[in-house]
């Protein structure tokens, strides 16, 4: 997959003064099905994670708490997405190197992912990876 393919995706949002609103459904704000939700929280200062890629699963990340960076990679262009608010998301195609690095003091990051857990989805090795995607 290319990188032009990962997009910022603004969602729908409620400004309210009782508080704000945003939802997600799927095949409508975001271009899959979801069949798994994850959110990395309590992550400690410096942590890099993620550091892989995934020949199936898609994802998309919110910054429901603080702020982190997502560093993507399609093998030739690498890109840096900073997610600091929960009206947005980024949608991360399958075949991209991703990491997560940068989270701010009680950060949480939802991620809504289009396949079950596979341990035989992902690529770890990045050499591995630029083989693949060339
Ligand atoms: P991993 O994907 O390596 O986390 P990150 O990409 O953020 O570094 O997942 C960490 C551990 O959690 C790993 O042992 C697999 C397990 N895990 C599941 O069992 N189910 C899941 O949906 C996810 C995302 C991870």
């Amino acid at each position: 997959m290319n990188i032009i393919d990962a997009k910022i995706i603004e969602l729908p949002k409620f400004l309210d003064a009782r508080g704000n609103l945003s939802f997600i459904e799927e095949n409508k704000h975001i271009p899959f099905k979801i069949e798994r939700t994850y959110w990395i929280y309590d992550v400690p200062g410096g942590v890099a994670r993620g550091g892989h890629a995934y020949k199936e699963n898609q994802e998309f990340i919110v910054a429901l708490s603080g702020s982190f960076d997502v560093i993507l990679d399609d093998g030739e262009t690498r890109k840096v997405f900073t997610l600091n608010r929960s009206h947005y998301g980024l949608y991360i195609p399958k075949g991209m190197w991703r990491q997560m690095e940068n989270f701010s003091t009680n950060s949480l990051a939802l991620v809504l992912a289009s396949t079950k857990f596979d341990k035989n989805d992902y690529i770890y090795d990045y050499e591995v990876f630029k083989l693949a995607v060339e």
